[in-house]
């Protein structure tokens, strides 16, 4: 029992000590354990007891004063703590510091080789550096592993610790550890986000908003090659999937240089849809493509199926209803020098299967090269399959064994159904007007909130569909699956 209060007392003193350094240079406090009562008072100091337990993993957490800061003052992080070290001959101290790395001081910015403040040579006449110890790994000579001790010994290193005071500062914290110390205790700090090129794209939480511009400049701190930090002030755009969006700190400058799986697009990111987390998935559908075969983007975006599909050596379609996207799309085709592999359009989806498609289809489909259609509007694109019922006419005559090249679809859609799987299919049938029994294939492309998840069927487009002038007999789509929610 003794022994246990012991130790909760050591225990105490060890967190005053923590909270006394660069707080305050003295403090006095009465201890209030069960069974015992006692008053002690404590001092700042550079070499206490080199027994002592100095350091605590708590070390790192900023002064107090810091909470609920909203305007960054960097001056107000910097404290100073008592860490341990270990006196190393300067002759053997990159060798030693090798053997510690596991065990010495990690911290952005800080030296972890610092000059002995007590600049003590010893009787023979050798200089000696401090080595600082991580405070999360030692805490005594004992915290050494039998390797590390094996090491010290070998240059003989005494493995004595002694304290060290250390200024540490608003650069030696990582963004995390600054924001847990100025958000409200206890609730949610986020400081992940989403990068495309230079900007940082947040999805802050209300309790974070009166924070948000002190969270934009930390993450810029933080972050080098983040120069401007954005949040988004809604659910995505209905028509062009772009988001508004409220500059929280650093440049105003939307236009992003970003690469992707090789290839470099430029756009203005307030104005079109681009979304870092679908590269595996530009990138699966590209790797199907063959040199010579024909690609329809319905949906082109900035051109991320598009522009990789050219350089693959595909002839490409590439169509957008934001006229801001088109843009951007001629450009990237320009940038990365595929202007004369792709056309591109900027007309409403159906507008452009109508057209553009339909034109193009009856004679790509004499010829034996692969032709996909791409159609990545997944709140939508579903119910524009139904743009493809009766689009060639009368089915022509054929020899009867003639083989009939047809175009292979790539269609994505959201779905929150228990299986959503059969719920994509369910719906690509509805809007095509036939089955796809046996004849689809479903890919799980991302999960996009919870019980939301991005799917892509892909098919081969039934020669039903497009022969057949109407087939009003399947159903259409209900308006339940019509509707169509926006939280990407
Ligand atoms: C989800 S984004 C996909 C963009 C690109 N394919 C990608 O993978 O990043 C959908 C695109 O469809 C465009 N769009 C929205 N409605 C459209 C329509 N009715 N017809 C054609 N394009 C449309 C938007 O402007 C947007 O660029």
């Amino acid at each position: 029992m003794a022994g246990v209060m012991v130790r909760r007392v050591h225990r105490l003193l060890t967190l005053l000590d923590i909270y006394c350094q660069g707080n305050c240079g003295r403090i006095s406090t009465n201890l209030q354990i069960p069974g015992l009562s006692l008053s002690f008072h404590a001092h700042k100091s550079v070499m206490a007891d080199p027994q002592a337990p100095a350091a605590h993993p708590s070390l790192y957490t900023a002064p107090p004063a810091v909470r609920g800061m909203t305007e960054l003052d960097r001056e107000a992080f910097t404290q100073t703590i008592n860490v341990l070290a270990i006196r190393i001959p300067t002759s053997v101290i990159d060798k030693v510091v090798k053997s510690l790395k596991k065990v010495a001081l990690q911290r952005p910015g800080l030296k972890r080789v610092v000059d002995d403040p007590q600049n003590q040579t010893d009787s023979d006449g050798k200089e000696h550096r401090l080595l600082l110890l991580d405070p999360q790994s030692v805490s005594s000579p004992e915290s050494f592993s039998q390797d590390e001790a094996n090491a010290l010994k070998a240059f003989s290193v005494k493995p004595e610790l002694q304290r060290y005071e250390l200024k540490l500062t608003y650069d030696n914290l990582k963004s995390d550890e600054v924001l847990r110390a100025v958000l409200p205790e206890g609730q949610d700090v986020t400081s992940g986000f989403s990068r495309v090129g230079h900007i940082a794209h947040l999805n802050l939480r209300d309790h974070q908003l009166p924070f948000r511009n002190l969270i934009g400049q930390v993450i810029i701190d933080k972050n080098p090659g983040i120069t401007c930090v954005v949040n988004k002030t809604n659910t995505i755009d209905s028509t062009y999937r772009n988001f508004q969006m409220e500059v929280l700190a650093g440049e105003n400058n939307m236009v992003a240089k970003v690469r992707e799986n090789g290839v470099l697009y430029e756009f203005d990111f307030a104005r079109v849809y681009w979304n870092p987390r679908l590269s595996t998935e530009h990138e699966r559908v590209v790797s199907l493509l063959r040199r010579g075969d024909t690609v329809f983007d319905i949906f082109a975006g900035v051109g991320p199926f598009s522009v990789p599909a050219a350089r693959r050596g595909c002839t490409v379609f590439a169509n957008d209803l934001n006229p801001e996207s088109y843009r951007w799309l001629q450009h990237n085709t320009k940038l990365n020098k595929v202007q004369a592999k792709v056309t591109t359009f900027n007309l409403d989806g159906r507008e452009f299967i109508r057209g553009p498609v339909r034109e193009r289809l009856p004679e790509l489909m004499k010829g034996s090269a692969g032709i996909h259609v791409v159609m990545n509007l997944p709140a939508l694109a579903l119910e524009f399959l139904d743009a493809f019922r009766g689009l060639l006419g009368p089915e022509p005559e054929r020899e009867p064994s003639g083989e009939v090249n047809l175009p292979q679809v790539h269609c994505y859609g959201f779905s929150k159904e228990d299986d959503p799987q059969k719920d994509v299919v369910e719906r690509a049938e509805a809007a095509l007007g036939t089955s796809l029994q046996g004849r689809c294939t479903v890919h799980m492309v991302r999960n996009v909130a919870p019980n939301k998840e991005m799917m892509c069927v892909s098919f081969t487009m039934p020669t039903e569909v497009l022969y057949s002038s109407n087939n009003k007999d399947f159903s259409e789509p209900s308006p339940k699956r019509q509707k169509c929610e926006e939280a990407e």
